[in-house]
């Protein structure tokens, strides 16, 4: 199943930086946010339980609660699952990511794919979100950003676990679809290969963006398409860079980067285009994308995202782009 017919619009809200990502939000602030999304007509929210230990999921349930529950589509993940103990947030061991939520809730939290793990996650979230039901479940972070070499071990945990639990769930109706929501292409190539069990759709996070796309455009997206599971993209501004944040990948952008970035926004002045539309359409301009869902954690920045979908851009910059070998040849761009 398509769920193309299950979203709202090609635009969702992302909620990761609701759970304190990179730095502690007021609670007020945080709802203003949502709310701005609210108004704005944005109704596909995503988060997690990794985000911020829970803060993420309590903060977007408390403004949504307020709305009638078939007006939005709601997504969030399995694979960690937030106990009532307490940790110290800045110690936890997450890959390449260390220190991402430090300010977020101190629960300890367990990486967990078990089908026993998925099903109390659930339970847990809907508890959090302060709803009856989700309708998109996607099995969180199995990849090497987290796991590092030894991420195929909890790939086959997810496979025999969480997969098969979420697949059940979608068949009895409990779920509407379910998929992976990681950072890291291999996850999704390998899932595609398997007979079973079949996901709906995957959340690709940071790897169809304006600057980093290659590898999901040669082998992911045809894959994905040829086998109707759609592609939410999830981090179209690479975790802020592309919106005139200094963020890359969850850290601050090393010099490559910045110098990539510089270029591009020079094309863009050029052609008198903002690069936050240039990033935003980019990423959906790919027929196996559904919708993008970029996060933010003040409110003025929804409305940029709603202009930066509507803003018209010029065939000339793509061709600029390509041209200087900023975009891949064979990449597709947004219709002019
Ligand atoms: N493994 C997974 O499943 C996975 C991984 C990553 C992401 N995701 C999903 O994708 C969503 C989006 O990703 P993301 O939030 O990490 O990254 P993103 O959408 O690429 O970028 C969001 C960041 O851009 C910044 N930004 C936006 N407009 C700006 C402006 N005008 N000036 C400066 N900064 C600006 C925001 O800053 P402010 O905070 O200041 O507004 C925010 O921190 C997540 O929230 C999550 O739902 C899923």
């Amino acid at each position: 199943m398509s769920i193309k017919s299950l979203l709202p619009g090609a635009l969702g809200f992302g909620t990761a930086p609701l759970g304190n990502m990179f730095r502690a939000i007021p609670d007020e602030e945080a709802a203003a946010t949502v709310e701005a999304a609210w108004d704005q007509g944005i109704r596909y929210f995503d988060t997690a339980p990794f985000y911020g230990a829970g803060l993420s999921e309590i903060r977007l349930g408390d403004v949504l609660a307020q709305h009638p529950r078939e007006e939005f589509v709601l997504s969030t993940k399995v694979g960690r699952v937030v106990l009532d103990e307490i940790e110290d947030p800045s110690a936890r061991d997450l890959g390449e990511k260390g220190g991402l939520f430090e300010h977020g809730r101190p629960n300890r939290m367990v990486n967990d794919y078990t089908a026993d793990a998925t099903l109390r996650s659930i339970e847990d979230s809907l508890e959090r979100l302060r709803t009856d039901r989700l309708d998109i479940v996607w099995v969180h972070d199995v990849a090497q950003d987290f796991y590092g070499d030894e991420w195929l071990a909890s790939y086959e945990s997810a496979r025999t676990g969480a997969f098969r639990v979420l697949q059940k769930l979608r068949e009895e109706g409990v779920i509407k679809a379910w998929g992976l929501g990681v950072n890291r292409v291999e996850p999704l190539e390998l899932t595609l290969d398997l007979d079973e069990p079949k996901p709906d759709a995957f959340l690709l996070a940071g790897r169809y963006t304006l600057l980093d796309h290659d590898r999901a455009l040669q082998r992911l997206l045809p894959a994905a398409a040829a086998q109707d599971v759609d592609i939410v993209v999830g981090g179209p501004y690479s975790s802020g860079i592309l919106a005139g944040g200094t963020h890359f990948e969850y850290q601050k952008a090393p010099a490559h980067i910045v110098d990539r970035v510089e270029r591009i926004k020079a094309v863009a002045e050029r052609h008198g285009v903002g690069i936050k539309s240039a990033a935003l359409q980019f990423s959906l301009a790919h027929p196996a994308t559904a919708a993008a869902i970029p996060g933010a954690t003040r409110p003025s920045r929804i409305a940029e995202d709603v202009t930066a979908l509507g803003e018209r851009i010029p065939a000339a910059f793509w061709t600029d782009l390509r041209d200087e070998r900023l975009i891949a040849p064979d990449a597709p761009v947004p219709a002019a």
